[in-house]
């Protein structure tokens, strides 16, 4: 059954997405004007919405002119479906060039969406963050608990219905690598020197970068909920613990550069 939004519909902010596989076929990826324009339709249809405030484009589509998926996001904006676009995992270059293309239709990419935590840094070395922030481009993190594995739950064991211990595609704790967990067990130490919780350090450190609009929090439960809202209460950092930060995390970093294959 849909939820119905309506009588919040001005206190919430509603965003959506397109790329990733929705449906069989050509069209149920990706980034071609019939894949974003229909995934918004059935977005709207879905969630009983007459228009999103954000849609995006999900990811870069190589095999797809730029021009082509741009034009569908100004197509969506001038039929009233989305009040603003934003794009998604597009790294440095592609950023740029999406960002050149909705600004000479009139409509400006108000919006990133990447991974990015301490652990996953791909937005700084390849300079999109950098980018963002020269282009005027508000940036909102996802992941900044890299699925968990920064609430040390996979040092300490407490695992209990943790995502790592499922079926979960996206994480497996056997696949964390023991530099991640060596890194995360200093940052743990690091946390707790600031009277924060991990995953607060971890919020913390993202929404410490200028162009950092917000960040994305996923929970499984109220008590993450409320952990990582009290990451708000302490957001400043000495360059003391940035650079013991640096230390403990260089051999326990992540890639989570997105791909296209
Ligand atoms: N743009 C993209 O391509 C993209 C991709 C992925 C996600 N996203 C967005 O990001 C949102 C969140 O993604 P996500 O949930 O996959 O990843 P996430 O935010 O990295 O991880 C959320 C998980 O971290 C753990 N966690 C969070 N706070 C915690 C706390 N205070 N204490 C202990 N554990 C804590 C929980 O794991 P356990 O359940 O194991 O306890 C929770 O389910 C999504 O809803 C989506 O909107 C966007």
């Amino acid at each position: 059954m849909a939820h119905d939004f309506r009588p919040y519909r001005d206190e919430i902010i509603v965003s959506s997405k397109a790329g990733y596989n929705m449906w069989e076929g050509p069209y149920g990826e990706w980034g071609s004007r019939k894949n974003l324009i229909a995934s918004c339709d059935q977005s709207l249809k879905r969630s009983g919405l007459d228009y999103v405030d954000i849609f995006y484009s999900h990811r870069f589509d190589p095999n797809t002119p730029l021009e082509e998926t741009m034009g569908a996001l100004a197509h969506i904006v001038a039929r009233g479906k989305a009040l603003y676009v934003g794009i998604s995992n597009y790294p440095v270059e592609e950023t740029r060039r999406a960002h050149a293309i909705l600004k000479s239709s009139g409509v400006p990419c108000i919006l990133h969406q990447p991974s990015y935590s301490m652990l996953n840094r791909w937005i700084e070395n390849d300079k999109t963050i950098d980018a963002c922030g020269e282009l005027g481009i508000g940036m909102i993190a996802f992941s900044p608990p890299a699925q968990g594995i920064l609430s040390g739950k996979y040092n300490t064991g407490d695992t209990d219905g943790a995502r790592g211990t499922s079926n979960n595609p996206f994480l497996k704790a056997a696949n964390i690598r023991p530099e991640t967990l060596d890194a995360v067990g200093k940052l743990a130490a690091i946390a707790k020197a600031r009277g924060q919780s991990l995953p607060q350090l971890a919020l913390a450190r993202v929404l410490r970068r200028k162009e950092m609009t917000s960040a994305l929090i996923g929970v499984r439960t109220l008590a993450q909920l409320h952990d990582n809202l009290g990451a708000l209460q302490q957001l400043d950092f000495s360059p003391d613990e940035l650079s013991t930060i640096e230390a403990a995390t260089t051999s326990g970093m992540m890639d989570g550069k997105p791909c296209w294959k």
